[in-house]
């Protein structure tokens, strides 16, 4: 029997989109406020999801103690309250979007996780605005 369990963390951010190759010009045309050289914040909504087959002994896929415990020490004392671009090493040279915020979360719980079992991050920015990675 395979089942996706899913946790539901959060943490506070500050990032500016940004691409230093570009002019500020070009980076306000392409990002808008978003590249405000003086950073905004985001209340970021991450769910993260693993699926695989149920343990019989344990009735569990993982433990959910377990993984909400991995994703304060890797995710949320990392990140929470940072400024992603100027105090993390993680977005030093790339940008902090979603797309590439939830590429690197990924990449921090992946080796945490089971072998056998499946990863997919969901991250929202906003309520509206949400993307997912599951490692392609
Ligand atoms: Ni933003």
């Amino acid at each position: 029997m395979i089942v996706t369990v899913s946790r539901h963390a959060h943490f506070n951010a500050a990032h500016r989109l940004y691409n230093s190759q570009w002019d500020l010009e070009k980076n306000e045309a392409v990002f808008g406020k978003c590249t405000n050289p003086r950073y905004h914040g985001h209340n970021y909504e991450l769910i993260v999801h693993v699926t695989g087959e149920v343990d019989p002994s344990t009735g569990y896929v993982v433990d959910m103690k377990w993984l909400s415990d991995l994703i304060k020490i890797e995710i949320e004392d990392r990140f929470d309250h940072k400024n992603l671009n100027e105090e993390t090493e993680e977005f030093k040279e790339l940008n902090p979007t979603a797309e590439h915020i939830a590429y690197v979360i990924w990449n921090l719980l992946r080796p945490c996780i089971p072998i056998q079992h499946q990863l997919k991050v969901s991250l929202y920015e906003t309520p509206r605005n949400y993307v997912a990675y599951e490692g392609q």
